[in-house]
């Protein structure tokens, strides 16, 4: 029901306490780094750039930094059990530990969020090497996720220090993936407004779309959304909540097999989305999929688009449009065994929101993946 959702207008910021310039990176602490970064490669064409582990001083843990593009991912895994890392990985299996964000300032970013509440994560710390410096600081938000604040001051080197350059002779080509388009949050009953009140009073972050239990709904399930916006629009953090329905939210699901609240998924973005979909598929990616009844009236929905319709349909890509213009997306599957993290692939021609009228159809897709798992 339209009717239910709010499009908050721009307020006026008089200083944000909390520039941001990005997403830096986003590292996920995983079973086993290798095969993740092999998979990242192989299946989502990101190309090795660093490594730490032992052999450059890291004696806990093996990280894998991979790029493609704006998009860095880091793909962490501990080389003993009894630590940090490996309880997060027992307890949430594969899944977003850091939502990194590039300032200018990590003492700075460090002392506005935390005297507004953060709780820390990381003091600022500035790491040295002979390629220059990274000063590194960090705060908690939901779950066990964190965020780190990256300040690089004219860094040179593949990464950041204690990482060497990861040169491979395994290059798979890269399918068109330009940076995070937005991170969504999934929290537990309740929780919604809390987090939007953090992002709002710790971070200086922005309400610009709420979605209620009646725009997110299908026979069986909802859930309820507030997307919070940083002041230039880089970072954006939709975040979930469960609501009730005749039965088991998606969300619920999420929070029994993460075992808490966590990264749902990561929106990466393209200027090419049939192309770089065509490729995943190629590569082994799954995505969701919507009947093809929903291809039927499309055109009647969302107006005319620049993009021919049959190839959209092969692929089973969404559309929906919005005041400003339209935009494209994909789910893909969960990429771990847990009913945990996907990925969305989205395509923006002018529409600066979530794909409101793709919510039934793709959360009845949804369903039966779940109802497929008895979780539904
Ligand atoms: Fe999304």
């Amino acid at each position: 029901m339209a009717t239910a959702t709010t499009t908050h207008p721009s307020s006026t910021i008089n200083t944000d306490f909390l520039p941001l310039q990005g997403t830096d990176y986003v590292e996920f602490y995983v079973g086993n780094a290798k095969q993740a970064a092999h998979f990242y490669k192989t299946a989502f064409g990101f190309q090795s750039l660093a490594y730490a582990g032992p052999e450059t001083g890291i004696k806990d843990r093996v990280s894998y930094a991979i790029r493609q593009n704006k998009l860095i991912f880091v793909l962490t895994t501990p080389i003993r059990s009894g630590n940090p890392i490996a309880d997060h990985i027992y307890k949430h299996g594969d899944g977003v530990k850091v939502l990194a964000l590039k300032v200018e300032d990590a003492q700075s970013a460090f002392d506005e969020t935390t005297k507004r509440g953060a709780r820390a994560y990381m003091e600022p710390t500035v790491l040295k090497h002979n390629q220059g410096e990274v000063v590194l600081s960090g705060i908690h938000t939901y779950g066990d996720t964190v965020h780190v604040f990256v300040e690089r001051r004219n860094y040179q080197g593949a990464f950041m220090p204690g990482f060497r350059e990861w040169k491979s002779e395994y290059n798979p080509t890269e399918t068109g993936l330009l940076y995070v388009d937005h991170c969504v949050g999934n929290v537990g009953w309740n929780q919604m407004n809390p987090w939007v009140k953090f992002y709002e009073d710790v971070m200086g972050f922005r309400n610009i779309l709420s979605f209620d239990d009646n725009d997110i709904s299908t026979e069986y399930s909802a859930l309820m959304s507030k997307v919070m916006s940083n002041g230039n629009g880089f970072v954006k953090f939709p975040i979930n909540e469960p609501a009730e329905g005749k039965k088991k939210s998606q969300v619920e699901e999420y929070l029994d097999f993460y075992d808490g609240e966590g990264c749902q998924h990561v929106a990466l973005a393209t200027n090419d989305i049939v192309k770089t979909v065509t490729q995943l598929k190629d590569r082994g990616v799954e995505f969701l999929r919507v009947p093809n009844t929903y291809y039927d009236d499309l055109l009647d929905r969302v107006g005319k688009i620049d993009e021919d319709l049959e190839p959209l349909k092969e692929l089973g890509i969404l559309v929906d449009r919005d005041d400003e213009g339209y935009l494209l997306q994909l789910f893909s599957k969960p990429v771990e065994d847990r009913p945990t993290l996907f990925f969305e692939i989205i395509q923006r021609k002018g529409a600066k929101s979530f794909g409101k009228g793709n919510f039934k159809a793709l959360f009845e897709a949804l369903e039966r993946e779940q109802d497929a798992r008895g979780n539904l």
